[in-house]
């Protein structure tokens, strides 16, 4: 079979083949400690998953429309109103499975051929897999340790182009944890109004912040009309399997996204967006029970990594990943990463994974129990402890 050229330039998520590597080891009895995937480990609530049940037994297993249920995605409009400040109605609202079809989609209607995106790197793998899918040209922004991981304004503003169309936002960042300060999202809208350019803010980690008030870029003054918020239940309400996001954008383009969605999937799940609507207007203790939690192994995770030799590790203010800096050790993220699969039976991502500019870090998930962090953290000292000695 002959494929088309456009395959060869899409990309994909390394997470997915370390944990089939993971799998097959522990197939052969070895045990593997999980801190390469980015899901909450935690259940989805039980008042969402009954509100689901109760959505099948009253019939909402048909079609919907392309956009979303008007009701959820008016209920999504008032509460990102209300909470991150973002004008908007239902109109702006497009409801799609799970947040990554938002990026597929938005690149989709928004980019030509040759059109340039700024994106973080490392970052999110998928932002320049779909920009080189589309045929549009993914310009990377050198996300530094020195810098908190925060984005460079100069470097920023050096890399803007008259093609420049799309400016990539990721906070709080994965894989790093980092959160844009509140200047720095100043001087982003200032450049994106006087260059003109859109910007896909994906804020699938704004419940989970730790220090400071999640600020969307979306909320600053002739920014909304710029800006498409990417958000989702994945993360917030621990709902990976569900698939269940949705994206916050200007009118005409929501019209051109709803389009792609009858193309594509025709719509999301009714049950499922009805589910969706009680989680956002139900009781959020368990939520903030959760984040409370991953605040605790994050902190742990972060004294415990800064003790083994060859390793330092900044304190990420949101999301649930640590990504120390491993270049004292002397070997490159890849070999590390492999080893410590391989003979120390913990799974992790290089930082490679997440683009070049990943190189010398690991990336954790501390979406594990403390227990498990904490052997892990063992395991992982033990293995650099004797190779030290070699
Ligand atoms: C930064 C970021 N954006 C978007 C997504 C996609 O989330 P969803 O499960 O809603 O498609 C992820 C998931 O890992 C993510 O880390």
């Amino acid at each position: 079979m002959k494929f088309a050229e456009r395959m060869s330039r899409l990309g994909t998520e390394t997470a997915f083949e370390v944990l089939a590597r993971a799998r097959a080891l522990e197939a052969t009895g070895r045990s593997v400690i999980h801190l390469e995937i980015g899901e909450p480990d935690f259940d989805t609530p039980a008042f969402i998953r009954k509100a689901a049940a109760e959505a099948l037994e009253e019939g909402w297993t048909h079609y919907g429309p392309s956009a979303g249920l008007p009701e959820f995605r008016k209920t999504i409009a008032d509460v990102w109103k209300a909470e991150r400040n973002i004008p908007c109605d239902a109109d702006n609202v497009i409801v799609t499975p799970g947040a990554k079809p938002i990026m597929f989609f938005v690149m989709m209607a928004l980019l030509e051929e040759g059109d340039e995106v700024l994106y973080p790197n490392p970052g999110f793998p998928i932002y320049e897999s779909v920009a080189n899918f589309v045929n549009a040209r993914p310009v990377p922004l050198h996300l530094k340790e020195e810098n908190g991981f925060d984005l460079d304004l100069k470097e920023l503003e050096s890399k803007i182009t008259s093609r420049t169309k799309l400016l990539v936002l990721n906070s709080p960042h994965n894989p790093t944890g980092s959160v844009l300060k509140p200047e720095t999202v100043e001087g982003i809208a200032a450049l994106a109004r006087k260059h003109s350019f859109h910007i896909l803010s994906d804020e699938i980690y704004a419940r989970i912040q730790y220090e400071g008030k999640h600020l969307s870029i979306a909320s600053l003054p002739g920014m909304a009309e710029r800006t498409i918020v990417l958000d989702g239940f994945s993360k917030t309400f621990s709902m990976t399997g569900w698939r269940l996001g949705f994206g916050i954008m200007e009118k005409a383009l929501a019209v051109h996204v709803a389009r792609l969605m009858t193309n594509s999937n025709s719509c999301t799940a009714s049950f499922i967006q009805r589910a969706g609507q009680v989680a956002l207007t139900g009781p959020q203790g368990e939520m903030h029970a959760m984040v409370a939690e991953f605040r605790r192994r994050r902190d742990m995770m972060v004294a415990g990594l800064n003790r083994i030799p060859g390793v330092r590790c900044l304190v990420p203010h949101g999301a649930f990943y640590v990504f120390p800096n491993i270049s004292g050790t002397g070997m490159t993220s890849k070999a590390l990463a492999t080893a410590l699969l391989e003979e120390a039976g913990v799974a992790c991502l290089a930082g490679t994974s997440f683009g070049a500019h990943g190189e010398g870090f690991l990336r954790f998930s501390t979406a594990n129990s403390l227990g498990n962090l904490e052997k892990a953290l063992h395991l992982i000292n033990e293995y650099l402890s004797v190779r030290a000695k070699v």
